[in-house]
């Protein structure tokens, strides 16, 4: 240590010394008070769940077993009416606690049945219940609200959540929107099943996800009943209304199919729905049995929103899309829907993983190799978009769903394969979709997994192609 150096932290622990005086006087206050209130911090659920680039979403305290979602959808006036029931399980003692939910009015909010105070702030429902929880306790949460929903703008000026079209409304989520259309925990890290109940105009559709339980029309409404049972994340839920013609199936390998398709988009939609059966069984023999009974599409008209988005079991289209998209939001189900993410940071693992499923099929269809695709991306200068971040660290919301995150997510897969050879990276792919099927998975438990598969020691590796800036140098 320099002598300067040593001046200096001296100088720093002087003032840090004469603060720490003068903080003396609140500091016993405040552990008074602490030791005097049973309701100071530490029995009121965090705000968040700590996700650094989405700070608000989710919340602490509780987990939400099961949605019960009754939704009423005017698409004339754009109203909508709903109810939402939650059934939680407090992780600590709650005498107050959150839920996520932007726009729209509260009228009625009880916790097991009995009228809870509630507060709004900003995208926090704040609810105080009548008696506090213990932890552990089971409890049920039902919300009545109703409003016009306005979508919310992501961080990269994307539309977000319940986003009307000119017969209905597309209903995404990723990463924010959920709280657009139902107060819920809305993080990734919180998986639930849920039950949906809507009612539109006799003549429009509302798909949802999971499996359709029943329809039924009486004076001019038709009631979707549709079911999930799998565990989903709040992002991955749909109720996308409109004119729609629809087509069921069963697959060979019992997967009950449904697609519902804008008629408008009707005629470019078919011959890519068409390979819907054979490109999961593709996916399945590459990646693992599909992890849903329930499959599909819909296929909206909805030219604001410029996304596809992988909803759980039935990946939602603004417009007909192409075999690449159809390939890649159905890759989403084993990577993204049924293993998720336990931060946003982590987002490589989506949409690397979907990517590498497109250049896979391409490869395997007469197209380009995996290899030509990554010859290719990689001959693009140092200057170009693609090697702005680092996909591992895409630094903030802003940057998720950017070029690096798809694209070199997908070549730090590729660089993977030709380290560990091809018998070995399929059985990673197929040991990480089968070890974390239904729950979660991170970065480092890849990392983990690939070299316990592989026999190889491959943190150089992903540490240059997911963290390193700039382009990564050849070998
Ligand atoms: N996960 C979607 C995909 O399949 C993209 C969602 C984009 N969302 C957004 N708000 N920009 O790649
Ligand atoms: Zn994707």
């Amino acid at each position: 240590m320099t002598p300067l150096r040593r001046q200096a932290d001296r100088r720093r622990t002087t003032v840090l010394r004469r603060e720490a005086v003068l903080a003396t006087v609140p500091v016993a206050v405040a552990a008074l008070l602490a030791a005097a209130g049973p309701a100071a911090a530490g029995t009121t659920g965090s705000s968040g769940v700590g996700d650094p680039y989405f700070p608000l979403q989710g919340n602490g305290g509780y987990h939400v077993r099961h949605y019960g979602l009754t939704l009423r959808y005017d698409t004339a006036s754009r109203h909508l009416d709903g109810t939402a029931v939650l059934s939680a399980r407090a992780t600590q003692k709650l005498t107050r606690f959150d839920l996520d939910l932007k726009g729209l009015k509260v009228t009625r909010l009880t916790v097991d049945g009995t009228t809870a105070d509630f507060r709004r702030d900003g995208q926090e429902l704040v609810v105080t219940p009548r008696r506090a929880l213990h932890e552990g306790q089971d409890f049920c949460v039902e919300v009545t609200y109703h409003g016009t929903p306005k979508p919310v703008t992501d961080p990269d000026g994307s539309p977000d959540g319940w986003i009307p079209t000119d017969d209905g409304a597309f209903v995404a989520g990723e990463p924010q929107g959920a709280m657009t259309w139902f107060p819920a925990n809305s993080h990734p890290k919180e998986k639930s099943s849920y039950d949906f109940r809507i009612t539109v105009p006799q003549g429009r559709t509302a798909v949802a996800n999971g499996v359709l339980l029943g329809q039924r029309t009486a004076h001019g409404q038709t009631t979707y009943r549709w079911r999930q049972t799998a565990p989903m994340a709040a992002y991955l839920a749909t109720a996308t209304i409109g004119k729609f013609k629809v087509e069921r199936y069963t697959t060979r390998d019992g997967i009950q199919v449904y697609n519902a398709v804008d008629p408008r988009e009707a005629n470019a939609a078919a011959p890519v729905l068409k390979k819907l059966p054979s490109v999961l069984e593709w996916e399945s023999r590459l990646f693992g049995p599909y992890p849903y009974r329930a499959a599909g599409s819909i296929v909206d008209r909805a030219p604001d929103v410029g996304f596809a988005l992988e909803t759980q079991t039935r990946p939602v289209y603004d417009s007909a899309p192409d075999l690449s998209t159809l390939v890649h939001e159905n890759a989403h189900q084993w990577f993204g829907d049924s293993v998720s993410l336990t931060t946003w940071k982590d987002i490589w693992l989506n949409e690397g993983f979907a990517t590498y499923a497109e250049w896979l099929y391409q490869e395997q269809h007469g197209g380009d190799s995996a290899q030509k695709t990554f010859d290719k991306l990689y001959a693009t200068r140092a200057s170009d978009d693609l090697w702005a971040y680092p996909p591992g660290n895409p630094g903030s919301g802003a940057n998720i769903f950017g070029t690096p995150v798809y694209a070199r997510g997908a070549m730090a897969l590729h660089e993977l394969r030709k380290a560990v050879g091809d018998q070995a990276f399929f059985r990673i792919l197929r040991a990480w979709a089968a070890e974390h099927r239904g729950g979660h998975g991170t970065t480092a438990q890849f990392v983990q997994l690939s070299e316990r598969e592989s026999g190889k020691q491959l943190d150089g590796l992903f540490r240059t192609w997911l963290y390193t800036q700039g382009k990564p140098g050849t070998a």
